[in-house]
């Protein structure tokens, strides 16, 4: 089952999400997962894939059949327009839509801090991944190892109270190791070990990013986009270009790895 206070947010948020944050930072994960998810077979599927950012990489990779599952219509609707040689299939990660052992691999990225059961996922990835078939699964880090993320935060603290930075805070939930490790072991994932990775999240400029979010948490109008862009700046002034006024800082990912069980 989704989540009945967030997961409304990913269909108004899919277009905002989409355009600004998979380039921002999402792609150049998706380019991670893909090398670990190694040599390219028959099967993957995505679980939680929003608007499909990680299948173009499958494919190129060589991936013949990619699967993309999410519950969000609007998230799909994004993810069959790029990519219509994948296949793209309304369905939770509580049931996956796939029959025991059909997946050679099995990827999930930034879904598992949304799913109200994440053990219960992580069963069904082991259980629609084939003996032996990797599986990924990643997360953010916390926000007081990712001080950008926890600067934007704040912003929209600022700008909108505790419940505008509802769905960032809960983005950035899962980023104790040991948590996940543990998460892992209660979900009896076989071959299972946590990794971590560094990724640069880069924004063309603060009013771009202020837009970006306001549109995609549903702040509201231009108004509130600008009263964001002036919390932003001061909080953001580190990490941005005084010439170009562009923004990067550095993202850190936490990785669930393991391997298929075949069966429930
Ligand atoms: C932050 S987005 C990540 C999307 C994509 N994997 C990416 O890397 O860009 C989180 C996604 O998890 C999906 N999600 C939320 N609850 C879910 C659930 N119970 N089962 C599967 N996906 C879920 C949302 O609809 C959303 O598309």
């Amino acid at each position: 089952m989704s989540d009945s206070r967030t997961q409304p947010i990913f269909d108004t948020a899919a277009a905002a999400y989409d355009d600004h944050l998979v380039p921002a930072f999402f792609d150049e994960w998706a380019a991670e997962v893909t090398r670990r998810l190694g040599p390219a077979g028959d099967v993957v599927v995505d679980v939680g894939c929003g608007s499909g950012v990680l299948a173009p990489h499958l494919l190129v990779a060589g991936w013949q059949r990619v699967l993309g599952v999410d519950p969000s219509g609007g998230m799909l609707a994004r993810a069959a327009t790029h990519t219509p040689g994948a296949a793209w299939v309304q369905g939770d990660a509580a049931a996956l839509p796939v029959d025991d052992a059909q997946a050679d691999a099995v990827a999930s990225s930034f879904a598992l801090m949304f799913i109200p059961d994440p053990v219960g996922a992580l069963r069904e990835m082991a259980r629609i991944a084939r003996p032996g078939g990797h599986i990924v699964v990643s997360t953010w880090g916390a926000l007081h190892d990712t001080p950008g993320f926890g600067a934007i935060c704040d912003a929209l603290v600022h700008v909108g109270g505790d419940d505008a930075a509802h769905l960032l805070r809960r983005a950035f939930s899962m980023g104790d190791a040991s948590a996940l490790s543990d998460l892992a072991d209660a979900a009896d994932l076989p071959d299972r070990r946590v990794a971590t990775h560094r990724v640069t999240a880069r924004f063309p400029g603060v009013q771009a990013l202020a837009a970006a979010y306001a549109t995609a948490l549903g702040l509201g109008d231009e108004t509130r986009a600008g009263e964001l862009e002036q919390a932003l700046r001061p909080r953001l002034e580190r990490w941005t270009d005084p010439g170009t006024d562009e923004i990067s800082f550095p993202l850190t990912g936490l990785m669930i790895e393991g391997s298929g069980r075949g069966c429930a």
